[in-house]
């Protein structure tokens, strides 16, 4: 049988959420992923380190007896952060970054930032002591059309930013155009996530026979160019791209609503989803590193030691996963997969 070896792939952005539903979904990331990159849109969000520290013993309580996982935890920005916040930070040694959400741009974004400048010493004090800022890359301006959100954020908010401070490390968080895989190549001290659902989908899949409520995150799936755009920018072996699923739970009914929530389950089956998309370009040689070493090496921090095996074993992705009070409908569901996890190492 055809095996793949890896070394243990961490995940660069994730939602694990709270709680009951924290619990239903964590065991899928630990199966997989060494540490995540924790994501602080909680409702409140998580805007200071005690509060970072108290979210992280919540992750670990629910990590299943015997396995090992590190969350690395991330604070999120807002008008009023200080630069005290950031120093805590730094010296706590468990937050890792610094996650933007423009005011209103995706889910419990609501006390994000309303205006870049308003950060400007918290910036200074992150670039002081070299705390990386992860950005959802996405202009909320109404009168911007929805698929042009993250070119004009480029435009409006990156360019400028970049140039006010240009030793701040970023990640420009889930890219899913063309334009942000140019201007992270072009732009130094810069890095960016891949998603799985933004290297195997494009925004057809959004209305295949009829609305696809599902496939539907932030930033929304882009056409076909942008998509080829982004897996040729993963598999290119370059170290300014590496894996961050953004999986983000949300229960079935509030995904099947007349306003449905904005987020893709990939958790269960993020490295299959993944080993699928380098397969599909014969890149499977190039997804160790993206998966494994890249994340590390901008972060500082070390590579993992252990190990993951996939093994080509066609299986069908579950329809439904048990979720609190509802189900977890995960991406790709009934679909089959070519790629399976056999051994986390
Ligand atoms: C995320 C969520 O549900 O928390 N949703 C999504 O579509 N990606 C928020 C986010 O990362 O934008
Ligand atoms: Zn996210």
């Amino acid at each position: 049988m055809e095996a793949l070896t890896l070394t243990q792939p961490d995940d660069w952005h994730l939602h694990l959420r709270d709680g009951a539903a924290l619990r239903a979904v964590l065991p899928h990331t630990v199966r997989q992923f060494a540490r995540a990159i924790i994501m602080p849109n909680l409702h409140p969000p998580i805007r200071q380190v005690s509060e970072a520290a108290a979210y992280r013993r919540r992750i670990l309580a629910a990590v299943p007896a015997g396995q090992l996982f590190e969350p690395l935890m991330t604070l999120y920005l807002t008008d009023h952060t200080s630069p005290a916040e950031i120093f805590a930070a730094q010296a706590s040694g468990f937050v890792k970054a610094v996650k933007y959400y423009p005011a209103g741009a995706t889910t419990h974004s609501e006390l994000g930032v309303t205006t870049l400048d308003r950060c400007n010493q918290v910036f200074e004090a992150m670039e002081a002591v070299d705390l990386p800022l992860l950005l959802h890359g996405e202009v909320t301006d109404g009168a911007v059309d929805v698929f042009d959100r993250e070119r004009v954020f480029i435009e409006r908010h990156l360019i400028p930013l970049k140039q006010r401070f240009p030793g701040l490390r970023m990640v420009f968080e889930h890219i899913t155009t063309l334009e942000a895989v140019q201007y992270v190549l072009s732009t130094d001290l810069m890095a960016a996530t891949i998603t799985p659902q933004h290297l195997l989908l494009n925004r057809n899949s959004l209305f295949q026979g009829g609305l696809r409520p599902h496939a539907y995150c932030l930033p929304v799936l882009k056409r076909e160019h942008h998509r080829q755009a982004i897996l040729q920018a993963a598999t290119a072996g370059n170290p300014k791209f590496f894996l961050g699923t953004d999986s983000a739970p949300h229960s079935r009914d509030r995904k099947e609503s007349a306003c449905g929530c904005a987020g893709c389950y990939s958790a269960l089956h993020a490295m299959e989803l993944y080993a699928e998309a380098f397969e599909s370009v014969n890149a499977l040689d190039k997804l160790e590193a993206f998966a494994s070493f890249y994340g590390p090496d901008f972060y500082h921090l070390p590579r993992n030691s252990g190990s993951l095996t996939l093994t080509k074993k066609p299986w069908q992705v579950p329809q439904t996963l048990p979720f609190p009070d509802s189900e977890l409908i995960p991406l790709g569901a009934g679909q089959t997969l070519s790629w399976q996890i056999a051994s986390p190492g």
